[in-house]
């Protein structure tokens, strides 16, 4: 079922309550928050349309991706530890799963929905799949039980990723999802519960 409202807090200010420092760091990238001085290197990607083709929204300026991203609280930037180059960005927005009512306040800010764009010269080279790990270990450390994802079937890409890091595929719709240019698609839905993250290496 979906959840029916939304929680108050979101993931960056999750972090700070719990003391977390960024940078994050795998073995090749750097996860920072995203902040108002990112916004020229994230909207040279964001501004392309193979970046937005399959995505929920694109942006008429660069201004509107960055209040939404500020407000979401949602959204990190990836960068490539041995140079310093924005790769892409990565989210996590928290959301109250759902439940019954009388449990409803155990299931506030329990679960959190991923999404991630990488620049199209950097796809292909694994940074995704490196940077979505890192956050979903992040969000299993801070509590977050279960992490989920959807993206219409035709976007390979996407739900590559989503098995590639462990996702279960849920949810499988004919036609339910409403492309801008295409028409009626089909989507796909994955998630995975933190306890079924694989051990870090
Ligand atoms: C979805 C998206 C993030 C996937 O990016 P990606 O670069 O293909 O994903 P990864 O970074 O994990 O790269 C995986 C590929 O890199 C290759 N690769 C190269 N070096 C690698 C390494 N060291 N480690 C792992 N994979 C590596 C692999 O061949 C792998 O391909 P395969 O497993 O499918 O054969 C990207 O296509 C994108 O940004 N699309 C546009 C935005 C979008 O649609 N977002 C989702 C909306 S729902």
């Amino acid at each position: 079922m979906t959840p029916d409202t939304s929680t108050g807090s979101t993931f960056h200010q999750l972090c700070a309550e719990r003391g977390r420092a960024f940078p994050l760091l795998t073995d090749r990238l750097l996860l920072s928050p995203f902040t108002a001085e990112d916004l020229h290197e994230v909207w040279g990607y964001w501004r392309l349309p193979e970046t937005t083709h399959w995505m929920s929204r694109r942006y008429e300026a660069p201004e509107q991706l960055r209040d939404r991203w500020l407000s979401q609280g949602s959204k990190f930037t990836v960068r490539r530890r041995s140079d310093g180059v924005l790769v892409g960005d990565v989210g996590a927005r928290l959301q109250d799963s759902w439940a019954q009512q009388e449990a409803a306040d155990h299931a506030r800010g329990t679960q959190a929905e991923l999404d991630w764009t990488l620049a199209p010269q950097h796809q292909a080279h694994g940074y995704a799949r490196e940077a979505v790990r890192a956050l979903m270990e992040l969000a299993a450390d801070l509590g977050v039980r279960r992490m989920h994802a959807g993206c219409f079937a035709e976007n390979t890409g996407s739900w590559r990723l989503m098995e590639a890091l462990g996702m279960r595929r849920e949810t499988s719709t004919i036609r339910e999802s409403l492309h801008r240019d295409l028409g009626w698609r089909d989507g796909v839905g994955y998630a995975v519960l933190a306890e079924e993250l694989p051990p870090r290496h």
